[in-house]
């Protein structure tokens, strides 16, 4: 029998400011899990993101992050995770991981190797040219 699989992706980041490379991003993961298939966005808190780059003003909080990437078509859910790693992923239904091409850190790398084991996909996507959030609140401080 040719049973049907459906994909569920999983993928990390701070997303603060949306901006088209993020869009770009999300349509690329709900282009490759299908319709039927799941979108799940790995989502920093803001603790962590201020233990882990001291310095970097978020504009939105946690709570309001959520709301902006759970409000958009291409993703059904926006999960908290305080460091990247197997536990952050141990309790999520999932079978690809995507990751953008600047994650190769020692972290992604323990990551990578736990999917590996565990039968899950890993898939690098480039990224946008041209868009960044720190090049947006750069443009904005003018
Ligand atoms: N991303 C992308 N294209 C861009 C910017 C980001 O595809 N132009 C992807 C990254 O590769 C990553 C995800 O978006 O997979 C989340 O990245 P994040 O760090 O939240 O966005 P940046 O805009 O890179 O933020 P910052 O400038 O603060 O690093």
């Amino acid at each position: 029998m040719n049973e049907k699989v459906n994909k569920t992706a999983i993928t990390f980041g701070v997303f603060d400011l949306l901006h088209f490379g993020h869009f770009e991003l999300f349509r690329r993961i709900r282009e490759i899990v299908g319709e039927p298939g799941k979108v799940y966005v790995m989502l920093q808190v803001d603790e962590m993101i201020e233990k882990y780059k001291p310095g970097c003003k978020n504009v939105y909080d946690f709570a309001t992050r959520q709301k902006m990437i759970e409000s958009l078509r291409t993703v059904d859910k926006a999960i908290p995770y305080e460091v990247v790693g197997v536990d952050a992923v141990k309790n999520v239904d999932f079978n690809i991981l995507v990751v953008g091409p600047e994650h190769t850190n020692e972290r992604f790398q323990e990551l990578f190797k736990w999917c590996a084991k565990n039968g899950k996909e890993v898939v690098t996507l480039p990224r946008t040219d041209g868009i960044s959030t720190t090049r947006l609140k750069e443009i904005l401080r003018g």
